[in-house]
Formats: C-alpha cells, sequence, structure tokens
C-alpha cells in the first residue's frame, strides 16, 4: 500500500486520501511516496500507444489504493477533468520550423488557458470526492501568482463542499488573470486581492503557512490546500512529461530534454518524479527570470531567498519556491534531519549552504538559465516574426530562451521539449511590447473566456498584506457560520 511521508519526518505515514486533504504535513513538511513506483522498458512501450487520460490512469494509479478509490470511479473523476480542455490531445506538442529539433508542449489548453488546469481539475474533483464520502466540507485556501487562483476557482465553483478562497497579490498580475477569478458567478468561490505584497505571492505563502500551522484554526475553518504543495499536484503534473516524450522521439529509449518555466519547482517535480519512475530524459532546464533563486542554487549549492524583481513573466516572480525542498529531500539521501535544519535556517536567515554531495546530486540531470526580460521579450517578437508566425507567452519565451542558451552545449540531434505554461491571452500587455503593437492584438492572443470576462461584473474583497491574517480569519469564519447555519436549517 502506498504511504505518504513528511519530508520533515515528524509524522506517521498516512494514505493517498489523508495526503490529499491535508495538503501540507501537520509537521510543516511536504508530502512524498515512501517509494516511487518504477516503470519498466516494457510498459513505457504500452504507455506510448496511450491517450492523455489513458496514461494518466495508468501513472495515477501506481499512487492510489484501489480501496481508497476504485478503478472505475478513478477513470471517472479523470474523464471528468479533462472533459473541458479544449484540444483533443489534451496537452499537444508542436515542433517549430525554426529549430528543428525544439518542440512546444502546450499545456494551456484547460479552462483558465494555463497549465494549472491540467492537474487542478483533477485534484479539486477528488478532494470533492473524498469530502461528499465524508458528508463533509473543506476550505480551500489558496495563493496564487496569477494561475493557480484561476485554476483553483474555476475547478470549484459550484462545488456544494468546498468553500474556494483565491488570494492574489493586487496589482501584480494581469488585469486578464484578475478577472478569471473576480467574475465568476459562484457563491462558493471568493477572491481576495492583496495590497502591500512586495515579494508578490510569496508574501501570501508565508500567511498561509502560518494559518496552516494554527491546530484551532485549521480544524475551525476545514482548512485544506490546493497549491502544489498538495501531493496530488505534482503527482498529475508528472503525466505532461510522459506524455509528450512518446510524441517527439523516434523510438522508446531515446533521451530528450525539457525546458521549464519555473517558479516554485512544482512543474519540475513533476518532471523530477517522471524521470525517476524511468522517462528516458537527458536533462532539464530550468528556466528562470530574473528571480533566479533555482539557477543560482542549482549553480553555486547556496539556496538564498533575495528580493522580488517584478518581471514581465510574472507568474514566476517567486523567490521562495517551496516544492524545491522535496527536491533536496530526494537529492540529500532522504535526510529528514537536513531538511528540518534546512527548512528553519531558511526561515531565520533566508540562505542555506547546501554540503557538497547534496549540491552534486542536485545539478545531476538538471542545468538551468536566468532570463531577462530584454531576453524574453526579443524571443516573443523573433519566433513570432519569423516562418513559424508562432506566439509564445512569456513563460513559454523563458523556457525557450534557455533552451537557446544551451543548444550549443547539448549534442546537436537533442530533441528539446519547451513548456508553454500559459497562453498568451492572459498577457496581452506584454505582448504588445514584444511585438510593438499598439492596436489590435494578433488573433493567437486572443481568447473568447478572456474576451467575454471583460463585459462581466467583478466581485472581490480588497485587503492589506499587513492585515491579511486577522481579517482573512474573520471573513472566513463568517462564511463557515453561514454554511452551519444553513445546514441546521435544512
Ligand atoms: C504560466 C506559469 N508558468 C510557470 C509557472 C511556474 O510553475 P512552478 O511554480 O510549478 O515552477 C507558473 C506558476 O507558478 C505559471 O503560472
Amino acid at each position: 500500500m502506498t504511504q505518504f511521508i513528511s519530508t520533515r519526518g515528524g509524522v506517521a505515514p498516512v494514505d493517498f486520501e489523508a495526503a490529499v486533504l491535508q495538503g501540507f504535513a501537520a509537521d510543516g513538511g511536504l508530502f512524498v511516496p515512501e517509494t516511487i513506483p518504477q516503470i519498466s522498458e516494457e510498459q513505457l512501450q504500452k504507455w506510448s500507444r496511450l491517450s492523455f487520460v489513458d496514461l494518466a490512469f495508468e501513472l495515477v494509479s501506481l499512487f492510489i489504493e484501489p480501496t481508497i478509490i476504485s478503478a472505475d470511479e478513478l477513470r471517472g473523476l479523470l474523464r471528468g477533468s479533462f472533459n473541458r480542455f479544449e484540444h483533443p490531445d489534451v496537452t499537444p506538442v508542436v515542433g517549430l520550423e525554426t529549430r528543428p529539433k525544439t518542440y512546444i508542449l502546450e499545456l494551456f489548453h484547460g479552462p483558465t488557458l494555463s497549465f494549472k488546469d491540467v492537474a487542478m481539475g483533477f485534484l479539486v474533483n477528488t478532494v470533492d470526492f473524498f469530502l461528499k464520502r465524508k458528508k463533509d466540507w473543506a476550505s480551500l485556501l489558496v495563493a496564487t501568482t496569477g494561475d493557480t487562483g484561476p485554476a483553483a476557482a474555476y475547478a470549484s465553483a459550484g462545488k456544494k463542499s468546498i468553500e474556494c478562497w483565491v488570494l492574489y497579490p493586487n496589482g501584480m498580475i494581469s488585469e486578464e488573470q484578475a478577472r478569471q477569478m473576480t467574475t465568476l458567478e459562484a457563491l462558493n468561490v471568493h477572491a481576495v486581492g492583496v495590497n502591500g505584497c512586495p515579494d508578490g505571492g510569496d508574501d501570501l505563502d508565508l500567511v498561509l503557512a502560518k494559518m496552516f500551522a494554527d491546530d484551532n484554526l485549521r480544524r475551525q475553518l476545514k482548512l485544506s490546500s490546493v497549491n502544489s504543495i498538495n501531493w496530488c499536484r505534482v503527482m498529475v503534473q508528472a503525466v505532461h512529461y510522459f506524455y509528450s516524450y512518446f510524441r517527439v522521439v523516434d523510438r522508446v529509449g531515446e533521451k530528450i530534454v525539457f525546458s521549464v518555466p519555473s517558479g516554485a519547482f512544482g512543474n519540475l517535480f513533476g518532471g523530477y518524479l517522471a524521470r525517476t519512475m524511468g522517462l528516458p530524459v537527458k536533462a532539464y532546464i530550468c528556466a528562470n527570470n530574473q528571480n533566479a533563486t533555482l539557477h543560482k542554487a542549482l549553480s553555486t549549492g547556496r539556496f538564498t531567498k533575495e528580493d522580488l524583481i517584478p518581471t514581465v513573466s510574472s507568474a514566476i516572480d517567486i523567490v521562495v519556491p517551496y516544492n524545491f525542498w522535496r527536491y533536496l529531500y530526494f537529492a540529500s539521501g532522504r535526510d529528514h534531519g537536513k531538511i528540518r535544519r534546512w527548512m528553519d535556517d531558511f526561515q531565520k536567515q533566508g540562505s542555506v549552504q547546501l554540503d557538497s554531495l547534496t549540491a552534486d546530486a542536485i545539478r545531476d540531470g538538471y542545468i538551468s538559465a536566468s532570463i531577462t526580460d530584454e531576453q524574453t521579450l526579443s524571443t516573443i517578437a523573433e519566433v513570432y516574426q519569423s516562418r513559424d508566425g508562432y506566439l509564445l507567452d512569456p513563460h513559454a519565451a523563458v523556457a525557450v530562451a534557455a533552451a537557446d542558451k544551451h543548444s550549443n552545449t547539448l549534442a546537436p540531434d537533442t530533441k528539446i521539449v519547451c513548456l508553454a505554461t500559459a497562453h498568451s491571452a492572459k498577457f496581452p500587455d506584454v505582448v504588445r511590447k514584444a511585438l510593438s503593437v499598439e492596436g489590435e492584438l494578433p488573433q493567437q492572443a486572443m481568447h473568447k473566456s478572456i474576451e467575454r470576462a471583460k463585459g462581466l461584473c467583478q466581485h472581490v474583497r480588497l485587503c492589506d498584506c499587513s492585515k491579511l491574517a486577522p481579517a482573512l480569519t474573520h471573513a472566513m469564519q463568517s462564511v463557515t457560520k453561514s454554511r452551519v447555519d444553513s445546514s441546521k436549517i435544512e
């Protein structure tokens, strides 16, 4: 039976249901599976012929006991999670003519146009499934740098078992991303715009972590998290690596490279999981913008929090990549003691020097780059104006620019898959700047859902970051009370 333990080693192992519903482990660590299943070459051959949903079924079945979710229920949950994707392949891959060995993995065909939809739909449906079975409900508390919030809000809308609270740093995400959260007509979705966040989404993560650490509050408000600290998110994020791998290789076994625009390391942890399970990956390129915590940690072995720099790829303006702890746990040889010490030191001093063995281990199969705004904008313009005429969003452009930086050091026939994590329609101002257009945007930078949201009313609570914990607690208590009162009347 697959069990999940905390990276800090302070709680007894739990099953998949508990790991999903708790989100954070009670000792402040992140859940990881006790063992990572291995896929044989023969299984890989079989998986290579599967549709996205069938592949997802095979992969997630390895972590979920049928006594917790039966095979039929799991298939139903997966189908229901991907049926709103606009592309039949869910995450299609396209080749670039002007960069013959480079491919774009389009992860933005879900309902809110970012890669967060890939895992969020399944996670929220699974939480809803568990809660209904227990005849219970929960408050999902989500901090966002612009894409997790819309995905969580959309997936939760109208679900009776869920109150979904999405917090965003006001003014630090695009207007289009904010509207995806504030224009939803769903009484169980609560958007909170937070003013005064110098470190953007990281400031919100800190407040959330404190609220989760308060046992009473956690119980009283029935708190649960669907940020990528939740194991289910990173697990499902392994599927698109397998799926795209099979679309681009000439034969199963060929080794390829993925370039991943990275913030909190959740998507890259999905990649780590895929490779550890047996996906033939030569290397991952960890593509940062100027907020280069991960690039610096991989290059120097020092993991340091620096001041946040607002960039044009704002969804990866992250200076505390919390999923990196999961990676460090495995890279340190599963050393709970080291993780506890490093997490505590990082919290106190904002910096940790890794020992040389761990520093070498994190570089095994990982290279990295830090991309400036000028490089991001010129990559968008160059690819759009080339024969390809393909419009990258700013995050995909960071991935392509990072791949360009490293292409000389890779063998010339190495295939590189760049992850396009959002639709450019979410970032029209950046597209305008990159292409120097003032009037109408190219058709590729438009999407009907974004256009529609422009004509809808917004519902939002506004709050200052310095008052966030008490103000949010008050708002959540009042919603909890109305829920309890109305259940008495019914
Ligand atoms: C568009 C986009 N690209 C990349 C990322 C980075 O993903 P991760 O935080 O999992 O590294 C995010 C979210 O943080 C995102 O919204």
